[in-house]
């Protein structure tokens, strides 16, 4: 197939645009760069062995994405752009919705326009209401606590309302859970703005001499040992869920899928991987809870395993690993 990625440049979007061209098929990576970098896909072109077509395209422009479609003969879509920083979703809603709304309201356009009817769109396991039960299945009902979890929410719906009036269409929606790691050549990996929110990202700053410590958002949760609990999946694995998904594509309908590994790590067994990677103790002090934090989320991952044939096969000490030899690559040092 050929294969459109919004926010092929990220970092999700990149690791599967590798995955796409080991199994055969060709891509086209579009971003605005907003949170990425147009060499990323030089980089992808490194790793594959041959160049990669990528595109500066923003998604609120409809001629520039109509223009992608006219000059390229797409198969299918697999939708990762958009804005994701919780926090600054809370500051900014109006920036949220109508970046991440409009941006896929025109992508849908533009593929009806084309006759594309094939998507995969990346949700989010920040879609299940906070009072389910763990592990989350795909029929427990949604909601959201901040504006970019509802963006994710109101496109789901979008995409079944399009599907219950236009059956031809076929959608995947794919809630990840906590992707982290990076592609094992350390070529590629989570590259983000500032300083980073999410955990591993951070805990790679510390073992780098970026950041002082790791600050555990509070230690008195109900679990374990006391810290927060989450399904963290390989980003290699993600991609090849993505790549899974849109091989089904050829039935119509719209299906949703977890992408996770049914597994949970806490914060502390996340510090202890990633000490076992880099080889040293990693500072560490217990902070208060972070606001709108859940005790533990993990998926249920089996409606995927027989829906997608889709295994998540690596553990948290690779994950740790291949993150580390990505964030020595990026600081200029040499690893292994
Ligand atoms: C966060 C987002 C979620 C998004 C996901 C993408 C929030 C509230 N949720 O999920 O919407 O889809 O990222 O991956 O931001 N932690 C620390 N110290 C840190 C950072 C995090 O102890 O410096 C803890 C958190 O309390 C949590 C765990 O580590 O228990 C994971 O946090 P994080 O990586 O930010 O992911 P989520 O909060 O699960």
């Amino acid at each position: 197939m050929v294969v459109l990625l919004t926010g092929g440049t990220g970092f999700i979007g990149s690791h599967t645009a590798v995955e796409l061209v080991q199994a055969g098929h060709e891509v086209v990576l579009i971003d605005n760069y907003v949170n990425s970098h147009p060499d990323v896909a030089d980089r992808v072109g490194h790793i594959v062995g041959r160049p990669v077509t990528s595109l500066q395209i923003d998604l609120l422009d409809r001629a520039g994405l109509e223009a992608v479609f006219a000059q390229h003969r797409i198969d299918g879509v697999i939708h990762f752009a958009g804005l994701k920083a919780v926090g600054e979703s809370v500051a900014r809603p109006l920036a949220y919705y109508h970046n991440n709304l409009t941006a896929t309201i025109n992508l849908l356009e533009a593929m009806t326009a084309a006759g594309v009817k094939k998507l995969v769109f990346s949700s989010s396991a920040t879609v299940y209401r906070a009072d389910n039960p763990v592990p989350y299945r795909e029929d427990y009902p949604v909601g959201a606590t901040n504006p970019y979890g509802w963006t994710k929410v109101m496109i789901e719906q979008i995409l079944r309302d399009l599907v219950a009036a236009e059956p031809d269409w076929s959608v995947m929606l794919l809630r990840y859970f906590n992707p982290i790691g990076a592609h094992p050549s350390g070529v590629i990996g989570e590259d983000p703005n500032g300083i980073p929110n999410n955990l591993v990202p951070f805990v790679a700053q510390v073992a780098a001499g970026r950041l002082p410590r790791v600050r555990v958002f509070g230690d008195d949760y109900d679990t374990p040992d006391g810290t927060g609990v989450r399904d963290y999946i390989h980003v290699m694995d993600l991609a090849l869920g993505h790549r899974l998904a849109l091989e089904r594509l050829d039935r119509p309908g719209v299906e949703t899928y977890n992408l996770g590994t049914g597994a949970g790590s806490s914060v502390r067994q996340v510090v202890a991987a990633y000490q076992r990677a880099c080889g040293r103790e990693l500072p560490t002090v217990v902070a208060p809870r972070r606001a709108g934090d859940l005790p533990s989320v993990y998926a249920d991952p089996s409606k995927a395993a027989a829906g997608l044939g889709f295994r998540a096969r690596r553990g948290l000490d690779e994950m740790c690993a291949d993150s580390w030899r990505w964030q020595c690559r990026a600081d200029g040092w040499t690893v292994d």
